[in-house]
């Protein structure tokens, strides 16, 4: 697949090195051209402008900090139509705090000629780096929100990085993701075991 990212940071690295290094068509869009350069150059991708990004692929990965996707979105312009959008962000502040309540939605807005999946934003980079994503012998579960038609095809690149992938209903349950993200990471940050909360269930 022709996959672009917008970002050139530890969630572009992360999943964009692992797209390409299953042999995936990977283009990088950064503010600073030098910075997409780099990346391109570290995970065997090419580096374009967001509008050339937008414009090669068939999916773009949305790995900008969540108040500045409208405007990267913008900047894109009428390239992003009629793709897959995949809003990984998290519109988290201090304290755990969601800073936008619906940040799919805002995305959606932002490019409404696009085919928004929410996808990738419950886990930290580093589980993205993972090759595979398997924990005590199960592969990681990936919950994601968007039309059936764009969810399945979100799919294949989850099962790309060795993850299972979750039908987790349409867009308007995205907001529901990012609140469980922002919920977790608070328990974290207090110190809690989070992941004690969903105990696996018998099988
Ligand atoms: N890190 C995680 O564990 C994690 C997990 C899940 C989801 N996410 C979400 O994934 C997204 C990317 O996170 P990340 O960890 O990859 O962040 P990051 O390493 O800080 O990279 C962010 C990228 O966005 C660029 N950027 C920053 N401000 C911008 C602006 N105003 N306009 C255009 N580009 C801008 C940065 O460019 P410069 O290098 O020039 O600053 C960089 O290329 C965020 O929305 C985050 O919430 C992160």
């Amino acid at each position: 697949m022709r996959i672009g990212i917008f970002g050139a940071g530890g969630m572009a690295e992360a999943l964009g090195g692992q797209w390409a290094a299953t042999g995936h068509e990977v283009m990088i869009a950064a503010r600073d051209q030098a910075k997409a350069d780099a990346l391109a150059g570290k995970i065997s991708a090419r580096a374009g402008t967001w509008e050339e990004t937008a414009r090669a692929s068939e999916v773009i990965l949305l790995a900008v900090p969540a108040p500045s996707a409208p405007e990267v979105l913008a900047v894109a312009g009428k390239s992003v139509a009629g793709k897959m959008l995949i809003d990984c962000t998290n519109a988290v502040g201090p304290g755990a705090t969601l800073t936008a309540p619906d940040q799919a939605a805002r995305i959606a807005a932002a490019a409404p000629d696009a085919h928004v999946v929410k996808a990738f934003n419950l886990c930290d980079v580093d589980v993205w780096r993972m090759t595979p994503p398997v924990f005590g012998g199960r592969p990681l579960a990936v919950p994601l929100c968007g039309s059936p038609e764009a969810v399945e095809v979100v799919s294949s690149l989850v099962r790309d990085i060795g993850c299972t992938p979750l039908n987790a209903g349409g867009l308007d349950r995205a907001r529901l993701m990012e609140a469980t993200m922002a919920f977790m990471v608070g328990l974290w940050f207090d110190g809690h075991d989070a992941q004690a909360c969903f105990p696996p269930l018998p099988v």
